[in-house]
């Protein structure tokens, strides 16, 4: 099946909100966004009280994508449908054009060998300390499958995924420029490496660029 990796919102007035990123430091309950070394942010969790049982079924079946994603960032935003649409650099849209959520997956930092795995209504660019973005969340302690941005890896579970982090920084990369340049005719002529390329997409009403690359 075909993975989009990032989404940017075409409709002119969406693509030109100012970029704001989801990039910002910060706590709910006992878990962090904390930017590691390399800038990136990741969470970081801890205790939160006994796991509970999801009873939404979006949410449920994004955290079941989420953490066994082959393309393996800690945090990313999706479609209530489970369609990856972007990583966390992405600006979300204002107004949102349509219901949008948002996975992250970290190491507990109060436990050796524990993760936790969270999906939640996404509001609107660094949202952490919006209450009503908790409205709606769903958790499981465990991690995801396969973690390619570096914010954490899986104790004992060696990955076998074929996808190599530099096609997807690469991808990532090109997705930044794109947002901040917007030269979208330049970049969407330019085919990517390693098997990745450019798609346009019609969803709700609204025309969607991509990367894509098919996974076996
Ligand atoms: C929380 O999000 C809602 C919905 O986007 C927004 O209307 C409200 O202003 C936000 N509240 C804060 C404190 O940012």
């Amino acid at each position: 099946m075909p993975t989009s990796l990032a989404a940017v919102l075409l409709t002119p007035g969406i693509a030109s909100i100012a970029l704001a990123r989801f990039t910002t430091p910060g706590c709910w309950q006992r878990n962090c966004l904390v930017q590691n070394d390399a800038g990136a942010l990741c969470v970081q969790a801890a205790y939160n009280g006994a796991p509970t049982t999801c009873n939404d079924k979006v949410l449920s079946r994004l955290l079941d994508v989420h953490v066994h994603s082959k393309i393996g960032l800690s945090i990313a935003y999706y479609d209530e449908r489970g369609h990856i649409l972007a990583p966390a650099i992405w600006p979300v849209p204002a107004p949102l054009p349509f219901p949008v959520y948002v996975c992250m997956s970290g190491r507990r930092s109060d436990a050796n060998d524990h993760y936790r795995t969270l999906c939640r209504t996404a509001l609107h660019d660094d949202d952490v300390y919006n209450a009503s973005a908790y409205d709606r969340v769903c958790a499981v302690e465990r991690p995801q499958g396969f973690v390619s941005d570096g914010c954490y890896s899986v104790n004992a579970v060696p990955s076998t995924n074929p996808l190599d982090n530099p096609a997807l920084v690469h991808a990532v990369f090109v997705l930044g420029a794109i947002v901040t340049i917007g030269t979208l005719a330049t970049y969407f002529r330019k085919s990517l490496k390693h098997g990745w390329r450019f798609f346009v997409t019609s969803r709700y009403g609204r025309r969607f660029l991509g990367v894509t690359r098919r996974e076996d």
